[in-house]
C-alpha cells in the first residue's frame, strides 16, 4: 500500500505519493476545475441533486448539513445554488485539501463571486459527523446530505487516477449505514443520501429517488405529526 503526503506545489495544497510507484496527484481546484466550469456554465441547478435537496421548490435559501464533504464539489455546488453549507470532513488529509482549495476560491474574485462573496454560504469544519450531529437541534439545518464512498467504486477499472489516490487515502466508509441512522435519528425534517445508481438502498424508508445516469439520490423525510396513525 503507497503511503501519501501532502505538499505544496505552485500555490497548492496537494496529495502525492511517497514511494513513487503509485500515481495520482489530488488537489482541489474550484477555480478552474470541472466544478467551477460546469457552475459558470449554469449546470445542475435543476438537475436530481437540486431536486433532491429540494432547491426548486424551496422559497429561501436552505440550510444544509453535508456531512461528507470530501473534496468538496457536492458542497461547492449546493452553496453555489444559494444553499447556506457547512461541510463535515473527518479525514486530516482530505480536510487540509478542501480547506485549501476553498481558500484558493475566496482569494479568486470570479470564483468567490459564485457564492455571492458571503462566507456564510459555505463553511468547513473538520469532524466526525456522527459526533456533530449530537450537537445540532433539528431546527439548525434543513437538509442533511451524505455521500459515503461506495464500495463499488473502489473496483471499478474506470475510475480517474485521481478518484483511485482519493480511495486509497480514505479506504471505505464501513460506517455510512450507522451514519445514516444517526443522521436520521437528528430530527433534522430532510436526509439525502448519494449512492451509485444500481446499489441497493443503504436504509429503508426512502420517501422518494431522483435517478442520474450513474447516481441515485434517496430521500429520506421525517414522518409528519399523525402519519404514522394513518398508516393502521
Ligand atoms: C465520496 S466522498 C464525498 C465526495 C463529495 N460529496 C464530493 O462531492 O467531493 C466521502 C467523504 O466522506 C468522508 N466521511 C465519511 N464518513 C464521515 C463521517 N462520519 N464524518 C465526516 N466525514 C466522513 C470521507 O472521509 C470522504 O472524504
Amino acid at each position: 500500500m503507497p503511503s501519501w503526503e501532502l505538499c505544496q506545489i505552485d500555490g497548492a495544497l496537494v496529495l502525492q505519493p511517497l514511494s513513487g510507484l503509485a500515481q495520482g496527484v489530488v488537489r482541489v481546484d474550484f477555480v478552474t476545475g470541472r466544478t467551477a466550469y460546469r457552475i459558470r456554465r449554469g449546470g445542475g441547478r435543476k438537475g436530481e441533486l437540486a431536486r433532491a435537496i429540494g432547491i426548486p421548490r424551496a422559497n429561501r435559501g436552505l440550510r444544509v448539513l453535508d456531512l461528507t464533504a470530501g473534496l468538496g464539489r457536492d458542497t461547492f455546488l449546493l452553496a453555489s445554488w444559494g444553499c447556506a453549507v457547512l461541510a463535515l470532513e473527518r479525514h486530516p488529509m482530505i480536510h487540509a485539501l478542501l480547506a485549501d482549495g476553498l481558500r484558493r476560491a475566496w482569494a479568486d474574485p470570479e470564483t468567490a463571486a459564485l457564492l455571492d462573496d458571503d462566507p456564510q454560504r459555505l463553511q468547513l469544519l473538520e469532524a466526525d459527523a456522527r459526533e456533530y450531529l449530537k450537537t445540532i437541534a433539528p431546527s439548525d439545518f434543513d437538509v442533511l446530505y451524505l455521500d459515503p464512498m461506495h464500495p463499488s467504486r473502489q473496483k471499478s477499472a474506470k475510475v480517474r487516477k485521481e478518484m483511485q489516490a482519493f480511495q486509497e487515502v480514505v479506504g471505505s466508509d464501513s460506517d455510512d449505514a450507522e451514519l445514516l441512522a444517526v443522521a436520521r435519528a437528528s430530527g433534522v425534517a430532510r436526509v439525502v443520501v448519494k449512492r451509485p445508481v444500481k446499489s441497493d438502498l443503504l436504509a429503508p424508508g426512502v420517501a422518494f429517488s431522483q435517478k442520474g445516469k450513474t447516481v441515485r439520490y434517496d430521500v429520506y423525510l421525517l414522518p409528519r405529526v399523525g402519519e404514522t396513525e394513518s398508516l393502521d
